[in-house]
Formats: C-alpha cells, sequence, structure tokens
C-alpha cells in the first residue's frame, strides 16, 4: 500500500459492521486505501476479511486503539485523511457481567484515538478537513414506550454499561469537535442483521441454535422490540454520512423494521422449516419453532428502541433498498452455507 495516498482509518474492521463496511467501501471507491486496525478480541475474525486480503490498496494491523504510541505511529506512518471509528466491545450482555473491557476499549479507546488524530491533523493545519466519524447505537437514547422514536434532539439516557460507554465516548466526540474545532460526525443506529455477525448475537444465536436442534432462548417474554438495518443499507448510510454529513451532527440511522424478539425467532424458524426439512425431520420436530424457549429477562432490558432517521433521509438523500424479509432470508442463507460448510456436515 502506498503510505501517501490517500489512506481512511477504520477501527474494528474484522467485526460484523466494519467487514461489511470495508468489502462495500472497496468496491465503490477502489482508489482508496483502507487500513485497519483491529485487535482481534473474540469479536474479530480474519475469516470476515478473506476477500480483500492481499489487495493493493487494502492493509491490516492488527493492534489496540488504546495503544498511544501505536496509533501515533499510525499517523506518523500514513496520511489519515479520515478515522470511520467501528471498534468497541459491543454486545450488551457481556457488559452486564462485566464492563471494565467497555470502559477501556470504548471511551479510553476512543480518547486516544482522537488525540492521536488532534495532533497529527494540527500539526498539518487540517484539524477541520480531515474527518473523525464516531460509529454509534441507538442505544445511547435509553428506552422508548410503545409510541414516539428517538431523534437527534433525544437526550442521551443510556441504561446499560455498553450504552453508557458508547455515549460517553460520543459525547467525547463531540467534545474534540467543540474544543478544538476538530471535523467529527456521529450516527446512532439500529440494531443491525446480516453476514459475518458474531454468532452470540440475537439472530446468529436464533439460527446457529436451531441447526445446532439445541433450545432457541428468547428473553422474558418475547415482546421487545428492536428496529431492524440491513448491514449493507447501513454502509450506504455510512459512505454517505462519512462523505457528505456536516460536522458536529448526529445523523440517526433506521430500518424502519420493528419486530419483537419472538416474531423474528418466528421468522427465522418458518425460513428454516423451508430450507432444512431434512434435518427438521432428523431432530423430530414440526417446526424449529418447537426450540423456542422464553428465558430469564436480560437486567435492565431496554422495552424498545426506534430511531427518527427523516434528518438522513432528507439532508443526505439516503434511503435503505433491503426489504426486511428478503433481507432475513438472505442472512439466514448466508448462515446455512457456512453451517454447511463446516466439517460433517
Ligand atoms: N451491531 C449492531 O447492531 C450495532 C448497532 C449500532 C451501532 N453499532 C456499533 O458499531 C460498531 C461495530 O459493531 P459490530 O457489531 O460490528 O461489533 P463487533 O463486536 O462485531 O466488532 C467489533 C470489532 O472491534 C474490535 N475491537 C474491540 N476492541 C478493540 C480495541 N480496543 N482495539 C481495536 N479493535 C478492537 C474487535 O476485535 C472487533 O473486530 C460498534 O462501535 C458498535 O457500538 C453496532
Amino acid at each position: 500500500m502506498n503510505n501517501l495516498k490517500s489512506t481512511i482509518l477504520i477501527t474494528g474492521g474484522a467485526g460484523f459492521i466494519g467487514s461489511n463496511f470495508i468489502h462495500y467501501y472497496m468496491k465503490q471507491h477502489p482508489h482508496v486505501n483502507l487500513l485497519n486496525i483491529d485487535k482481534l478480541t473474540y469479536a474479530g475474525s480474519m475469516e470476515n476479511l478473506i476477500e480483500v486480503e492481499g489487495k493493493d490498496n487494502y492493509q491490516f494491523i492488527h493492534g489496540d486503539i488504546t495503544h498511544e504510541s501505536l496509533l501515533n505511529n499510525i499517523f506518523r506512518n500514513y496520511d489519515i485523511k479520515g478515522v470511520i471509528h467501528f471498534a468497541a466491545e459491543s454486545h450488551v450482555d457481556r457488559s452486564i457481567k462485566d464492563s471494565r473491557a467497555f470502559i477501556e476499549s470504548n471511551v479510553l479507546g476512543t480518547m486516544t484515538l482522537l488525540q492521536a488524530a488532534r495532533e497529527d491533523w494540527e500539526k498539518k493545519g487540517e484539524l477541520s478537513n480531515r474527518r473523525f466519524y464516531q460509529i454509534s447505537t441507538d442505544e445511547v437514547y435509553g428506552t422508548l414506550g410503545a409510541e414516539g422514536k428517538f431523534t437527534e434532539q433525544t437526550p442521551y439516557n443510556p441504561r446499560n454499561p455498553y450504552s453508557a460507554s458508547k455515549a460517553g465516548a460520543n459525547l467525547l466526540v463531540r467534545s474534540f469537535g467543540y474544543t478544538y474545532g476538530m471535523n467529527v460526525v456521529i450516527s446512532s443506529s439500529s440494531n443491525n442483521f446480516g453476514p459475518r455477525q458474531h454468532l452470540e448475537k440475537l439472530i446468529p444465536t436464533i439460527i446457529s441454535n436451531a441447526l445446532a436442534g439445541t433450545q432457541i432462548p428468547i428473553y422474558g417474554d418475547g415482546e421487545n422490540v428492536r428496529d431492524w438495518l440491513y448491514v449493507e443499507d447501513h454502509c450506504r448510510a455510512l459512505e454517505v454520512i462519512y462523505h457528505h454529513g456536516q460536522s458536529l451532527e448526529t445523523y440517526n440511522v433506521g430500518g424502519s423494521n420493528e419486530r419483537t424478539n419472538i416474531v423474528i425467532a418466528e421468522q427465522i424458524c418458518g425460513i428454516l422449516d423451508s430450507l432444512k426439512p431434512e434435518l427438521r425431520k432428523r431432530l423430530n420436530l414440526n417446526s424449529f419453532k418447537d426450540l423456542i424457549r422464553f428465558t430469564e429477562d436480560r437486567k435492565g432490558h431496554d422495552r424498545r428502541y426506534a430511531v427518527d432517521d427523516s434528518k438522513l433521509k432528507s439532508e443526505l438523500g439516503w434511503k435503505p433498498k433491503e426489504d426486511f424479509d428478503t433481507g432475513l432470508q438472505k442472512t439466514v442463507e448466508w448462515y446455512v452455507n457456512q453451517w454447511n460448510l463446516q466439517p460433517n456436515r
């Protein structure tokens, strides 16, 4: 990779959304260099990046965004024109068990990255031109009742350690914009789904447990509502916000697909009933739905999230392309193909 060419630093690009973004962005912008730094925690996987490895305009650095000297070296050695910051501990359940890693990577890591970018861009007189883009979540806004949606003006009210760490990081990002005049932008998206997501998250858990013939755990009464965004639609939003979003602004990104967890589980089981009828018979099931079990609710489980993303649509012209049903079908097929590739299937 030519270090002097325009380079975007991607953090956390071996994870779910980051790797999908790298694939998407490299297709759209084949002449831009992407430098991906990832710690490869349990959540990151080099397999997510096999298709881009070895390409001239892509490079991977195995590293931790809390390491100041590593980041300073990166900014010294490459001409980083922008940062798209995905790296984070991202699983709410893990943050409830132990939040330390969340504060380290999500808060301290974001601050370390901001600091390294600021120092380099300030020296080059580029602080207001180069862009720092913070990828965030609708969970920073808290929880909703049956009505209403979060707007960009909704005050932050995070209710679990993961969302608190993301809200803290967002505030730091904004503060660098106000204090130093750094060009920063934030987006807060709803729940993503699609290929390459870690098996611990809701949709992959439902699919993988069904394929393994084990119980499919659904928290509480299954009536918690999330708005689902197909990951490639999110990638399109990220591209447009990175290039055209206004500095110091936040953009909500939604999928307009509010579903309860139980409805999602049943729909996935229905798809699997038609994709894997032999397996269903072998497991002695009338339907994969027979595997669904309600479990003790998550502590502090937010009831409903939904975002108003009219600002992104009206100001930047984005709209999702994927229909929820076709996106879910493609997602289930992707996991089934991965499962079929495993030995002894
Ligand atoms: N998945 C969603 O539905 C969703 C929705 C809204 C926002 N987000 C945000 O999008 C971003 C990406 O989410 P995801 O679902 O792809 O997460 P993920 O857990 O799949 O991936 C996170 C990646 O970050 C890396 N990482 C973690 N700590 C690191 C550190 N200290 N230094 C370097 N790399 C580190 C991991 O190795 C992993 O590859 C996160 O910031 C998350 O808060 C996710």
